[in-house]
C-alpha cells in the first residue's frame, strides 16, 4: 500500500509537469482527483489495511493527495494567467481612457472675415475675390491717384516692379469690377492686402473687405445707414459710431469711422493711444472721377465705398491690444478662439 501511494505520488508529480493545457489538466483532475480517481480508490481501500498500519498509511494518502492537490491548483493559476496574456495580445483594452484627437479651428481673423462677410451677403451684396499681386494701374491710377501723387505716401507699397506691387488696399476690386459689370451693383471684395508698417495695431500684411454699392441717387445716408447696421450686428446695438472727415483720392466727400474702443470702454488705452476710439474703416462717396474712367456717367450714376481693416475688427471683438499677437502662431493665444 505504502508503495502504491509513493508510485501515485511520483506519477501524478510527473503528469502534471508535462501539462500544458486546460483540457490535459481537466483530464488529470478526473484521473487522480476526482471522485472515482486513483486517489478516491486508495482513500477506500484504507479501509482493508490492519488496524495498526492505518492511522500512518492514511496521514500518508492525506499529505500525498493535498501536495498533489496544491500542484494542480498552481498549474491552473499558470495555465489561466497563459490564456489572459494570449487573448490580450493585439486587442484593445476598452477600459482605459480615450485619447481625444486635437481640434483644429479657423484662424481667429478668419472667423471674423466670414462674419463680415456673412452680415454684408445678408444685406444683398456678392463677394468677389481680386490679385494680392497687382498692377499699378489698378492700385492706383484707376482710383484717381496719378504718379507723383502726394497720396501714394500715404500706402508704403512693396513694388514687385516698376508697374507691378502687393495690392496695398482692396479698392482695386471698386476699378476692376466696374469695369468689367454695368450698376445696379452691390459687391464686398475680402482680402490680404501689404503695407510697410509695423506697430501695436499695423501688421504688414492684414485683411480688408472693400464694400462697394453704385446705383441711382444713393446718398451719404445709406452709407450711413449699412455701416451703423453693420457694426451693431458685429458688435453690440449701443456702440457709439464716429464719421471723421478725411481724405481718400477715390472717394468724395470721404470719411474715417472710428468705434468707441471696446478695450477702455473709451476712456483712453494704449490701444486707441488714449482718444478712447480706434478707426475700423475708411469710407466715402465714389468720386465722378472714377466713374468717368470705367466708363459710367457720374450724372446718373452716385455711390458708396468704403474698406474695413478685419485684424482692428477683430481686436476690438475679442479684446486684443496688440495686433502683432495674430501672427506669431502661438498656439496658446490662438487655441483661444
Ligand atoms: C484704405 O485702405 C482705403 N482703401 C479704404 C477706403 C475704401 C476708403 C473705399 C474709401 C473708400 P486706410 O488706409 O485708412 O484706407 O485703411 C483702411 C483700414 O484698414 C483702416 O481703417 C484700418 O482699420 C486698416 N489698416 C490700415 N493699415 C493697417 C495695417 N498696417 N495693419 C492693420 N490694419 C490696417
Amino acid at each position: 500500500m505504502e508503495q502504491t501511494i509513493v508510485r501515485l505520488r511520483d506519477e501524478a508529480t510527473q503528469q502534471l509537469t508535462q501539462i500544458s493545457n486546460a483540457a490535459d489538466l481537466e483530464e488529470f483532475r478526473i484521473r487522480y482527483l476526482g471522485r472515482k480517481g486513483l486517489f478516491g480508490t486508495i482513500m477506500r481501500e484504507l479501509g482493508t489495511v490492519s488496524a495498526e498500519e492505518r492511522p500512518r498509511l492514511g496521514q500518508l494518502a492525506n499529505s500525498v493527495k493535498a501536495a498533489i492537490e496544491d500542484l494542480f491548483a498552481e498549474k491552473q493559476t499558470a495555465l489561466a494567467g497563459d490564456t489572459r496574456t494570449k487573448k490580450g495580445q493585439g486587442s484593445i483594452d476598452i477600459s482605459l481612457p480615450g485619447r481625444y484627437p486635437e481640434q483644429g479651428r479657423l484662424h481667429p481673423v478668419t472667423q471674423i472675415m466670414n462674419e463680415v462677410c456673412a452680415i454684408f451677403e445678408a444685406l444683398g451684396f456678392s463677394v468677389a475675390e481680386g490679385p494680392d499681386v497687382e498692377q499699378d494701374h489698378y492700385n492706383f491710377e484707376a482710383l484717381n491717384i496719378p504718379a507723383h501723387h502726394p497720396a501714394r505716401d500715404m500706402h508704403d507699397s512693396f513694388y514687385v516692379s516698376e508697374s507691378i506691387l502687393l495690392r496695398t488696399h482692396t479698392s482695386p476690386m471698386q476699378a476692376r469690377i466696374m469695369e468689367a459689370c454695368q450698376p445696379p451693383l452691390r459687391v464686398i471684395a475680402p482680402g490680404k492686402v501689404y503695407r510697410c508698417d509695423s506697430d501695436i495695431t499695423h501688421t504688414p500684411m492684414f485683411h480688408q473687405v472693400e464694400g462697394f454699392l453704385v446705383d441711382t441717387k444713393v446718398s451719404f445716408a445709406d452709407l450711413k445707414g449699412v455701416l451703423t447696421i453693420f457694426t451693431q450686428k458685429m458688435f453690440a446695438k449701443d456702440l457709439a459710431l464716429r464719421f471723421r472727415p478725411s481724405f481718400f483720392p477715390f472717394t468724395e466727400p470721404s470719411a474715417e469711422v472710428d468705434i468707441a474702443c471696446v478695450i477702455c470702454g473709451g476712456a483712453g488705452c494704449r490701444v486707441c493711444k488714449q482718444t478712447g476710439w480706434l478707426e475700423i474703416l475708411g469710407a466715402g462717396m465714389i468720386d465722378p472721377e472714377v466713374f468717368r474712367m470705367v466708363g459710367y456717367d457720374p450724372e446718373v450714376y452716385s455711390g458708396f465705398a468704403f474698406g474695413l481693416g478685419i485684424e482692428r475688427i477683430a481686436m476690438l471683438k475679442y479684446g486684443i491690444n496688440d495686433i502683432r499677437l495674430y501672427y506669431e502662431n502661438d498656439l496658446r493665444f490662438l487655441s483661444q478662439f
